[in-house]
């Protein structure tokens, strides 16, 4: 599979295996060894997880099979990210941001340490936060990078303004948001953060590109009307509706790079079928529209 360049010398396949759900595949370890081997036979090489997975236990399961396997390790692009947290107060969990230094050069540590891993490829912030002095986030960042912890570093859940600080401030460094955008999720076509991206030739993660399954289970009418659309794009192309969607990721000019968070490989295939699908230009509008939240001015 090609792959993208998004930095001197890291490139991320098109396609990203995301680990997001592991706690919920009942797989083994030795399960799991294989199903990331399947992926890297398929080109799949970009894994992606989070801190706040499970709790850090998606961390920890992928360090069982990196441990299992080390092999492993030299195969793939490791992604994580910090910044979400929760502990209990009053008797109730809480759960807020903290993209302070200490705190993000402690996580880094953490994560390497349940990942079984010596580094990771890519060390994202995961969500914006409020409270955020984005010169102390960048330091935090490049000190890790000082330190050999991480090879290059990003955002998610960034608008432009949030991504334009931490990039000033890093100068420049940041190389992706990890972004949600679906046939009903258009949050950051509205914010401009598209546009940001597109002109700074910045490529973005894309995060639950099926919407998380919903557009293929949940009776909502976004999610109808949405997927009666796609199903009819698919049926010109004489593809599933699973690849029409990531055809229509990969459409754009902003170069996205979709995560797949199925625990199935027949569903991986479905997304990796997307790379021979060309839409027609029309029928990017006709799935942009189809859930009736975005209109053509
Ligand atoms: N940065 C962030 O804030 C953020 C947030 C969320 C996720 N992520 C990342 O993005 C990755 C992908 O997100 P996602 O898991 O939401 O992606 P997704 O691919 O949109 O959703 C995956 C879910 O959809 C189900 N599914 C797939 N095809 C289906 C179909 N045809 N019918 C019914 N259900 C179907 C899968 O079930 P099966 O497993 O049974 O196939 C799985 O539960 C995550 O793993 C994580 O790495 C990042």
């Amino acid at each position: 599979m090609k792959k993208i360049n998004i930095k001197n010398d890291l490139s991320l396949s098109r396609i990203i295996q995301g680990f997001w759900r592991l706690d919920g595949w009942n797989f083994s370890t030795g399960d799991l060894v294989r199903f990331m081997n399947e992926c890297i036979a398929r080109g799949v090489t970009t894994f992606d997880t989070a801190e706040i997975y499970a709790g850090t236990l998606c961390e920890m399961l992928m360090g069982d099979a990196f441990r299992k396997e080390p092999q492993l390790r030299k195969k793939i692009e490791l992604v994580t990210k910090t910044g979400i947290f929760q502990q209990p107060v009053d008797g109730e969990m809480f759960g807020y941001y903290n993209t302070t230094y200490d705190r993000i050069q402690r996580s880094c540590r953490e994560s390497l340490k349940r990942l079984a891993v010596d580094d990771v490829d890519l060390y994202l912030i995961h969500r914006e936060d409020p409270c955020f002095d984005p010169w102390e986030t960048a330091r935090a960042l490049e000190d890790l990078q000082k330190a050999g912890l991480v090879r290059e570093i990003g955002v998610s859940n960034f608008d432009p303004f949030k991504f334009d600080a931490l990039n000033k401030a890093t100068g420049g460094k940041l190389v992706t948001d990890q972004i949600e955008w679906n046939p009903v999720c258009f949050e950051h076509f509205n914010s401009g953060m598209m546009d940001y991206l597109t002109v700074n030739k910045i490529h973005p993660m894309i995060w639950s590109p099926l919407a998380g399954g919903k557009l293929f289970s949940d009776s909502g009418e976004l999610y109808r009307k949405a997927l009666r659309k796609i199903s009819q794009v698919a049926e010109r192309h004489n593809a599933a509706p699973e690849t029409i969607v990531y055809a229509w990721l990969l459409y754009h000019p902003v170069g996205a790079l979709p995560l797949s968070g199925s625990k199935k490989l027949d569903r991986l295939d479905l997304a990796l079928k997307a790379l021979d699908v060309r839409l027609e230009h029309y029928e990017w509008y006709e799935i942009y529209t189809a859930s009736g939240q975005q209109t053509l001015r």
